[in-house]
């Protein structure tokens, strides 16, 4: 089959021919319809993100079951899923605590899953490797959803959407009249201030360091867009009555944005950070700030979601008109413009790119 690969850190990937397991047993082939390009293959090829390579890429998919392993029961051919790239194993102690989003057996960016290319072994991002024709997963790495949800947005809701609204809804469980901040407006930032809109936000600051993120900002949802540069944390404060807002989400990935999420954050407010940094991006918050502000700190892995629960909640509520994710798809291509899909993530532009099959 054909898949998205990088072959080194810095060297832009490529699609190549690659060779996928056979299906074992409890295992699922799906014929992938729809995969969103993300920023976390993005920081893979660029080196962000420390990974082995090759690297078959993508996380973020939507297809149908084509063949199912023995003892396969969640899934059936012909079911339309979701890829879950954080399959919780049900046992392990965060699983059996309540966070199954932590599992012990999940979170590592690559491994191998038996794909190969030219004979060698390739790995694949997230166990799964979306961003190619077809993936072999365990069952456990789908979720089934209704057979009228597009397939572009139900890719979406795998990662992208998960992970943006979970933060709202979950990690800083938002409430109506709160006042929020989402710096970083792609696909993620975009999920986010939806969700913090719908749970009923009186007031959604919009930040990113691009203009062109203003009117995406405004159908998502948001009350106000603000440019991220020395200005903002004051704008941020006129808006909110000279405190800050209750709750800033932090959807780059970076250490400066994280300060600049703290920065904007009221006296016992919270910080949620969403993006996936670099391991030497060092925050620097002084002792002394920290007592002083109250405020807390968290991060947020998927979302704080469990996506057999909630990834079907998500798609009723995508299908019955309650929450709308039009806006997210902003270019559609083939898996041949993938590469230069990524060259214009890193760009900043547009909301999420969708690789059609
Ligand atoms: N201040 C504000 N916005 C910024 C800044 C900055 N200093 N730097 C970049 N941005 C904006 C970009 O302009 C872009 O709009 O952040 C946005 C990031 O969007 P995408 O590249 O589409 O990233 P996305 O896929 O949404 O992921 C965001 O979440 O899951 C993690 O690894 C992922 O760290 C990444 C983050
Ligand atoms: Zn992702």
């Amino acid at each position: 089959m054909r898949g998205l690969v990088a072959r080194a850190a810095g060297t832009p990937p490529r699609v190549e021919q690659v060779d996928l397991p056979d299906i074992d047993t409890g295992q699922v082939r799906v014929t992938i319809r729809a995969a969103g390009v993300c920023h976390s293959d993005l920081s893979m090829v660029d080196g962000t993100i420390a990974a082995p390579y090759p690297l078959l890429l993508g996380h973020e998919a939507a297809g149908v079951v084509v063949e199912i392993g023995d003892g396969v029961d969640r899934v059936a051919v012909g079911d339309h899923v979701v890829l879950n790239w954080a399959p919780p194993c049900r046992a392990c102690w965060s699983c059996t605590h309540g966070e199954p989003w932590l599992c012990e057996h999940t979170g590592t960016p690559a491994t191998e899953a038996g794909h190969t290319l030219d004979g060698e072994p390739l790995h694949v991002t997230l166990g799964l490797g979306a961003l190619a024709e077809q993936v072999v997963v365990p069952q456990q790495a789908m979720v089934v959803v209704p057979t009228d949800l597009p397939f572009p947005t139900a890719a979406l809701l795998g990662c992208a959407v998960l992970t943006g609204v979970g933060a709202i809804r979950r990690t800083a469980a938002v409430r109506p009249g709160d006042s929020v901040a989402v710096i970083g407006l792609g696909g993620v930032g975009l999920s986010a201030v939806a969700a913090a809109r719908a749970a009923g936000a009186a007031t959604v600051i919009a930040v990113d360091v691009s203009p062109a993120k203003a009117d995406l900002a405004h159908a998502a949802g948001a009350t106000d867009f603000l440019l991220a540069d020395d200005t903002l944390s004051r704008a941020v404060r006129t808006l909110t009555g000279g405190r800050g807002v209750d709750h800033a989400v932090e959807c780059v990935g970076r250490a400066a944005t994280i300060r600049t999420a703290w920065r904007a954050t009221r006296r016992g407010g919270q910080v949620i950070v969403v993006g996936m940094g670099g391991k030497d991006d060092i925050v620097g918050l002084s002792a002394l700030e920290i007592f002083h502000s109250a405020r807390t700190l968290r991060s947020s892995v998927y979302g704080s979601s469990d996506p057999d629960r909630d990834l079907p909640e998500l798609a009723r509520s995508v299908l019955d008109g309650s929450f709308d994710l039009d806006f997210l798809v902003s270019d559609r291509i083939t898996l041949d413009e993938a590469p230069e899909a990524l060259a214009r993530m890193a760009r900043g532009e547009g909301a999420r790119t969708v690789v059609q099959f």
